[in-house]
């Protein structure tokens, strides 16, 4: 007679426990047990004891099955994991996380990943087959837009499985929210006014009320026109990714060295500062001739400006010259500092309008949620959970697929938030995300590269910088460790075939099969495989802060990211007024109507889980437990450098704080 003691957990959330019966197999190499009844009430946050007796030793177990069945109502059951105590002492772990649902048999696997598929027992390779069987058909790829990346096949959030759904909480939380925005939707038709502000001042009024929000918008609202604060935003705004240094003026910018003599200071040329890296530009081009929509049966109009700045003897960033169009000539003015004030206030105002679009559907739409969903997506679909790529990613994937099905289901969508607030058609929409998506690169996204090549690695005060280089270490060092530990060697790489799938299915369904990306299609050094991974954390979690969390400290106050404009580019100097831009920014419902939508997107819902929190424990070796730890200890002294520095800052930077940091797309 064998005897084993088995431990059986129930997950830590509210809805976890079932009144269902679940029963348990256990499974060896050299037989497997009956079927012992665990319970039929499994309550959340506890565990179950239970002993199963066989009537001979059943060899090292592998796998457990759960049997979940039912006599009346339907109870899904969620498991976090189980443990197994054979006789001779040994403890078998089995991490489970998943949701039980219907009348249903699960098998899960036991915990250490150590081996990879060559040496398993046949049984386990039957398993894996099964797994990606199973998740092949429930994630299941589709095209929302030519150009974009792919994503889930389903039309709504409840068309999810529900391991991929928001819990309960989150979804009380979430709803809560969207409908606070529907009533303000409402009243923004019934109460609020489809016409201009009628002053700057009262544009105030919308964040006023936003008790312990109000800070950084009011910082906003009273720095908007300086152009130290226009500068600071390209290196630490919501859109860090836009900057680049200038060696030479572009033909379509034909700034001449007398137009910003002035504003060089000193004895030095626009030459010299140039040849000296103290000159950078900003290029809209992508949003050249993307079609622009109406709001209130008013045409709206988009402009594709470019912007020249200069890095003065103190360090700060500011804006020499501006145009507002791709091509030059007489109705395309280049606007100075020294240009009247509205004229430059207006021209700068046009640059933070284009700034809008791209931070929002680049940056923060197509860069982080629908690549993250890629990423997730493939996941799901090669990767089995015993596979310690597996482990590692999923914490990065919590809820991504649910935020970013609702976002097409009420943002993105032809009549959604989107559509109505911005000035952009949803054909607009659709084909500069799709020209973004022809424009990525693989260095891009990883930020050591991408800050190297745009020019950006000698800026003072470039937080963004400072934060996503110790974020991108630490993320490198602790996935390093993973590899090192699990493949041992660059041979185990390459022959893993469900690693290799997995970088192929995101290469073709993430980045279209486009070669000249440089995005690997397979990996097959442990370097290689380090940096990839570390590029999707990066991207799912960093990242998404960094472009994300400031979306309402920054954009509450409309001047600063006016989501759509009312009046065509100005073509001369010497017309502009402050009524102008009253009238040329949008109007009172469509701010409100933005600015809750910004307010949702920015918040920080009650489950959230930052980064290097791994509340699953998928790993049950002690390699892999011990690189966690470093990890936290290393996010613990970025935490405390960034809130040192803090401290002393007037404008903190905070989107980079891994205290803030979720390790998710998960809003
Ligand atoms: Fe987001």
């Amino acid at each position: 007679m064998a005897v084993y003691k088995v431990q059986v957990a129930t997950g830590d959330i509210s809805e976890a426990g079932t009144t269902n019966c679940i029963s348990i197999t256990l499974v060896g190499s050299q037989g497997e047990s009956s079927r012992t009844t665990i319970s039929c009430l499994l309550l959340p946050r506890t565990e179950k004891h239970l002993t199963v007796r066989c009537a001979r030793d059943l060899g090292p177990i592998v796998l457990v099955r759960l049997h979940k069945w039912r006599l009346f109502l339907e109870d899904a059951w969620f498991c976090r994991d189980v443990r197994v105590t054979a006789p001779d002492g040994t403890l078998y772990r089995f991490p489970c996380y998943l949701w039980l649902e219907g009348v249903t048999t699960v098998e899960v696997r036991e915990g250490s990943a150590k081996k990879l598929a060559d040496d398993e027992l046949e049984m386990l390779r039957e398993h894996r087959r099964k797994e990606l069987q199973a998740r092949q058909a429930a994630f299941r790829w589709k095209n929302f837009a030519e150009g974009w990346p792919r994503c889930l096949n389903v039309d709504s959030v409840l068309e999810l499985d529900s391991n991929v759904q928001f819990s309960c909480v989150r979804a009380t939380n979430f709803n809560g929210l969207l409908i606070f925005q529907a009533a303000t939707h409402l009243l923004s038709g019934f109460l609020l006014r489809a016409t201009s502000w009628s002053s700057l001042d009262e544009m105030r009024s919308i964040f006023s009320r936003t008790r312990g929000r109000e800070i950084v918008p009011e910082y906003v609202a009273r720095h908007w026109r300086e152009d130290d604060f226009f500068g600071y935003q390209f290196l630490n705004g919501n859109n860090p990714t836009v900057l680049r240094r200038c060696a030479a003026l572009p033909d379509k910018f034909p700034v001449t060295p007398e137009m910003v003599a002035g504003s060089l200071g000193g004895d030095t040329s626009l030459d010299r500062e140039m040849a000296e890296g103290r000159i950078f530009i900003v290029d809209y081009e992508i949003l050249e001739d993307i079609p622009a929509g109406t709001i209130h049966g008013r045409r709206q109009h988009v402009a594709a400006p470019l912007c020249l700045l200069h890095q003065g003897a103190d360090g700060h960033l500011r804006p020499i010259a501006i145009q507002l169009s791709q091509r030059p000539g007489p109705s395309s003015p280049i606007f100075l500092p020294t240009d009247a004030e509205w004229d430059w206030l207006l021209a700068k105002t046009w640059v933070r309008n284009a700034d809008f679009y791209s931070h929002q559907l680049l940056a923060h739409l197509l860069r982080t949620h629908l690549l993250a969903e890629a990423f997730a997506i493939a996941t799901l679909r090669q990767l089995p959970s015993c596979h310690p790529l597996f482990k590692l990613l999923i914490p990065h994937f919590h809820l991504t697929l649910h935020i970013n099905t609702l976002a097409r289901s009420v943002l993105i969508n032809p009549g959604g938030i989107i559509d109505r607030g911005s000035g952009l058609t949803h054909e607009g929409l659709q084909l500069l995300v799709a020209r973004g998506l022809a424009q990525v690169t693989f260095a891009s996204l990883c930020v050591p590269e991408d800050l190297g090549q745009r020019g950006l690695g000698h800026l003072p005060q470039h937080h963004y910088r400072e934060d996503a280089l110790r974020l991108w270490g630490a993320i490198e060092s602790f996935v390093s460790g993973l590899v090192s530990f699990y493949y041992g060697g660059d041979a185990a790489v390459g022959a893993d075939p469900e690693l290799q799938a997995w970088a192929l299915e995101i290469f073709t369904n993430g980045f279209l099969g486009r070669a000249s990306s440089g995005v690997p299609s397979s990996l097959q050094t442990m370097a290689a495989l380090t940096k990839f991974l570390t590029m999707v954390i990066f991207t799912c979690s960093a990242q998404h802060a960094a472009v994300n969390n400031g979306q309402y400290d920054l954009g509450a106050f409309v001047p600063n990211a006016p989501s759509s404009m009312r009046h065509p580019p100005p073509a001369a100097k010497g017309k502009a007024s402050l009524q102008q831009l009253l009238d040329t920014l949008p109007e009172v419902d469509t701010t409100a109507h933005i600015l809750v939508a910004l307010i949702l997107l920015s918040s920080r819902l009650e489950d959230a889980r930052f980064l290097g929190q791994f509340p699953e424990q998928r790993f049950t070796e002690a390699e892999p437990r011990r690189l966690i730890r470093r990890f936290q200890a290393r996010l613990e002294e970025i935490r405390e450098g960034i809130e040192e520095r803090n401290h002393r800052a007037a404008l903190r930077y905070n989107y980079l704080n891994p205290g803030e940091t979720e390790n998710s797309v998960s809003i």
